[in-house]
């Protein structure tokens, strides 16, 4: 019955009510610093200092004589980090711990050029340069002699040092202009909502110039496009996260998590710029163009001119911590975050395969129902997932006793077929006095207390809730330790965990989430860390789930919210989505946008959270994540059931095919995930991260790589027979991966597609590792063969899919594919690593090979064996070697001759 209440509730919601959620101009420290044009803070030359850790000058406002401290220092591998702070703070300002993962190391900086109005750094090989410039303050960034980035060109720094409090009857608030347009120094009212700020207005901002950029990309959660887009006309993009039940669609609305990082790309040149600041924060962008720098058009056909994008960030408090990553390249620039912020967890495989959820599975029986309807009808898949309905009242770490009275049975049973259970936890906890998990977290002083000193009550699920307090380490650790299994009754180390509503959500909050001045741990207001709410609770879960197992298996943590450095804990998924074609197609883009964000391992919900799809819809949406890195169905409550088979047997045929892709395909993605744990590439590309050079890629975002090797363009339209396809890189094959039809890049074509298929290509040049069957879960897999497909070189990663012993004891094997001459090298590619996998593999389908050859040997350690049996096909220039049975794990050769 409380379900079906919820139910209504859920189902009253106007999809796109964003009514409940602020616009720019409601936002109190975005109209202080929109009304300040230009501030002149001055650089004082004579104050600078050089150390080991950079160099550090004071600037100041001539008018308010405030003096500001700014720090510069470069960061081994090309990035730069700049930070402005108070000189002499009345208080403490909020600087954002536990994201970095560690201190940077820094270049020693050298004096290159003093001069009366500038003083110019340099370091390293002395490539690249800060050049400090007096009147009017710039600090620019130069690399090459270059300048490719200025901060500070339009004068925007901006910075509100904390003041004590007006004396009573003295408020700014209570003037004639602060009635007019209200400042929100001490005050900010929203709808029913009174912010009291403590401290005060602590505001932030910076401008940037990206010179010669006008492609920028980044800044997750928005459900908008991948081109993040000139905000002159609109609103500006905000990080805030927030619980936006079915989110309007190309909006600039924070929606659950942020990443405060921005990647501008130019053929030349991929840079980022990391704003490290977790309160509310709002970014402007222009692009411009500046001019025509010549008339010739280039060889690229195009009219050579200038552009630049300006960035305006605003944060509502904190400090101005910032990063530029200098690429080149965008596997540097990638690589450069990912030195600041961590890398892509290794996923444990399982995770990795098809995950089936729904808001809610009843019962017991209806869990086992749907976990043989999967082995029914051959479909592989790994995990099943319990959302808030099998809990007692929503009581987290908890069951229902009526409808799971033993959960562990039932995961045993799910084990037995290798499979894996996902139960949600929110970060609220029920108030219930008879409660022990209750009582514990207010007796340890866990909770975040309201502005009063009190705890502070919201609502979610469960009713009246007090929220755990994340940001304690004190508070973290006890709810780590509540996964241990003999804490958690009823769990089993088959049991993974889904972080939700972590925003916070709350149903009565401001903005639907905790009041900006609820007080955390330490006394810092709720404002000063908000988006940092969910990276805490997953990185409390993940550390739970890691001591259960004493640190040897990889835990798999889903959180809706997550921060910069989310990435090193485990995966995100978009949140309430709906049910049309139009999520299923904003869902790409916003992918890629986590993708270059670091955020590796996400997902949309397939089908879309909210409403039924129709038939076609589910299975394009089944066919899309079957190609995206997280892959799971879920549904709303009230919603109709739509497990893959219940659609009749086309729909069931379509969906399986889509799995079984998905499953067969999964040596690669584990060896991707591999590369992003390693070396931080993600496994969903955009287009021009591979093909860099070639303008036409640069606004796609339907279309995306999966590594270096496919390239997928999901359906996302109803009834279409062919869809467009650009195929970049002139002189590039492209191989359709069913038909090994070969295409050449360097065009858009018109592929033709049934409801059975999804344009997919093969790049020639690339080596792809599949399975020859898909198994039913991952498990299965594991122990099947492999077949190669493609020519030239790739790579194939391996470990026991769900231990640290890759990490700990170098239990594992990196293989490399290389093709020269007719030959097809297996080798080693990581020598410390060591690892038994027992496959084999069975057949290498080689692809753009001209000529029938006249016979096909294997050679194992340098000694020539059988001659392989091969098929050849003239039209599709594919060679097929079968019945090869070789050690994956063994250096072997296979020679075409
Ligand atoms: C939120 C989540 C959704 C979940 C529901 C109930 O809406 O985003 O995935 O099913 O809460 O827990």
């Amino acid at each position: 019955m409380a379900e079906e209440a919820l139910a209504n509730a859920v189902g009253s919601v106007v999809p796109g009510d964003e009514a409940k959620f602020k616009k720019c101009d409601q936002i109190a420290f975005y109209r202080r610093q929109k009304r300040v044009h230009k501030t002149q803070y001055l650089p004082l030359l004579d104050t600078v200092v050089i150390t080991e850790e950079g160099a550090q000058l004071e600037l100041q406002d001539p008018v308010t004589q405030v003096k500001l401290l700014l720090q510069v220092c470069a960061i081994r591998d090309g990035t730069v980090r700049v930070t402005i702070n108070e000189l002499k703070p009345i208080r403490e300002r909020y600087k954002v711990p536990d994201v970095l993962i560690g201190k940077p190391v820094c270049e020693r900086l050298k004096v290159v050029r003093r001069e009366k109005d500038s003083l110019t750094l340099g370091w390293g090989s002395g490539q690249n340069r800060f050049r400090v410039g007096v009147c009017p303050f710039v600090l620019e960034v130069l690399c090459e002699e270059e300048v490719t980035v200025t901060l500070n060109p339009q004068g925007m720094l901006y910075f509100e040092t904390l003041q004590h409090p007006p004396k009573p009857g003295l408020s700014s608030e209570s003037n004639e202009e602060e009635a007019r347009e209200p400042m929100g120094l001490w005050k900010e009212t929203f709808k029913q909502f009174v912010d009291v700020k403590a401290n005060g207005p602590s505001s932030v901002g910076l401008d940037f110039r990206l010179h010669g950029f006008s492609h920028v990309y980044g800044l997750p959660e928005h459900a908008d496009s991948f081109q993040l887009k000139d905000t002159s006309e609109g609103e500006a993009y905000r990080l805030y996260n927030l619980d936006v039940f079915a989110y309007d669609i190309y909006s600039r609305l924070g929606l659950y998590g942020s990443v405060p990082l921005l990647l501008a790309h130019k053929p030349d040149r991929s840079i980022g710029v990391f704003w490290l600041n977790a309160s509310e924060t709002l970014l402007d962008i222009r692009t411009s163009v500046d001019g025509l720098l010549s008339t010739d058009e280039g060889a690229s056909g195009r009219r050579q001119v200038s552009t630049h994008t300006d960035l305006h960030w605003m944060s509502e408090s904190g400090v101005i911590d910032t990063f530029i990553l200098l690429g080149p390249t965008p596997s540097q620039a990638f690589s450069q975050y990912a030195e600041l912020t961590g890398y892509q967890a290794m996923p444990p495989l399982f995770s990795l395969g098809y995950h089936q959820c729904r808001w809610t599975y009843k019962d017991e029986a209806d869990v086992k129902e749907v976990d043989a309807g999967f082995d029914r009808h051959d479909i592989p898949y790994d995990v099943i997932w319990l959302d808030i309905g099998h809990t007692d009242g929503k009581r987290y770490f908890t069951w229902d006793p009526r409808l799971f009275p033993d959960p562990v049975g039932l995961q045993r049973h799910l084990e037995e077929r290798d499979r894996k259970l996902v139960v949600i936890s929110d970060p609220h906890f029920k108030v219930d006095p008879l409660w022990p998990l209750y009582l514990e977290a207010k007796q340890g002083g866990h909770f975040v207390k309201d502005r009063a000193g009190g705890l502070y009550f919201g609502t979610c699920w469960p009713g009246e809730s007090c929220y755990v307090d994340f940001s304690s380490r004190k508070a973290r650790s006890w709810y780590s330790s509540l996964f241990t299994l003999d804490k958690y009754k009823g769990s089993t180390a088959s049991l993974f965990v889904w972080n939700d509503m972590n925003e916070p959500s709350v149903f009565n909050g401001p903005e639907k989430t905790m009041p900006k001045d609820a007080v955390h741990c330490g006394g810092w207001e709720h404002r000063e860390l908000h988006n940092l709410y969910g990276f805490y609770q997953h990185l409390a879960t993940v550390e739970g789930l890691m001591s259960r197992s004493g640190g040897s298996e990889r835990p798999f943590v889903l959180t809706r919210s997550f921060f910069a450095g989310s990435q090193r804990l485990g995966a995100v998924w978009t949140g309430d989505n709906v049910a049309t074609w139009e999520y299923l197609k904003i869902s790409i883009p916003m992918l890629l946008s986590l993708s270059v964000a670091g955020m590796a391992f996400c997902g949309a919900d397939v089908g879309g959270f909210f409403q039924d799809p129709e038939p076609e819809l589910l299975v394009r949406w089944y066919q899309a994540g079957a190609l995206q890195p997280f892959f799971r169905g879920h549904s709303a409550i009230c919603t109709r059931r739509r497990e893959p088979w219940l659609f009749g047997d086309a729909v069931t045929a379509a969906i399986r095919a889509a799995i079984q892709q998905r499953y067969r395909l999964l040596p690669y993605w584990y060896t991707l995930f591999h590369r992003a744990h390693t070396s931080a590439q993600p496994p969903l590309r955009p287009l021009w991260v591979e093909f860099p050079g070639e303008q036409d890629t640069f606004a796609v975002e339907h279309q995306y790589m999966i590594g270096d090797a496919l390239l997928a363009c999901p359906v996302t339209d109803p009834g279409v027979t062919e869809v467009k396809v650009l195929l970049p890189g002139v002189g590039q094959s492209w191989y359709d991966i069913h038909t090994s039809q070969v295409f050449r890049g360097g065009r858009t074509l018109s592929f033709p597609v049934t409801l059975d298929t999804v344009p997919l290509f093969q790049r020639g040049g690339k080596v792809v590792p599949r399975k020859t069957e898909p198994g039913s879960c991952t498990a299965d897999l594991q122990k099947l063969p492999f077949v190669l497909t493609g020519c030239a070189e790739g790579e194939l990663y391996l470990d026991d899919g769900h231990s640290f012993s890759f990490q700990d004891r170098k239990q594992f094997a990196l293989r490399r594919f290389s093709l020269k001459q007719g030959r097809l090298l297996n080798r080693c590619a990581a020598n410390e690593g060591q690892f038994d996998s027992g496959c084999t593999v069975q057949s290498v389908s080689f692809l753009g090979v001209k000529k029938r050859p006249s016979a096909v040997t294997v050679q194992i350690s340098g000694v020539q064996k059988d001659c392989a049996e091969f098929q050849y096909q003239l039209e599709q220039h594919s060679l097929t070697v079968r019945g090869l049975d070789l050690d994956v794990g063994k250096d072997w050769e296979i020679r075409i001759l």
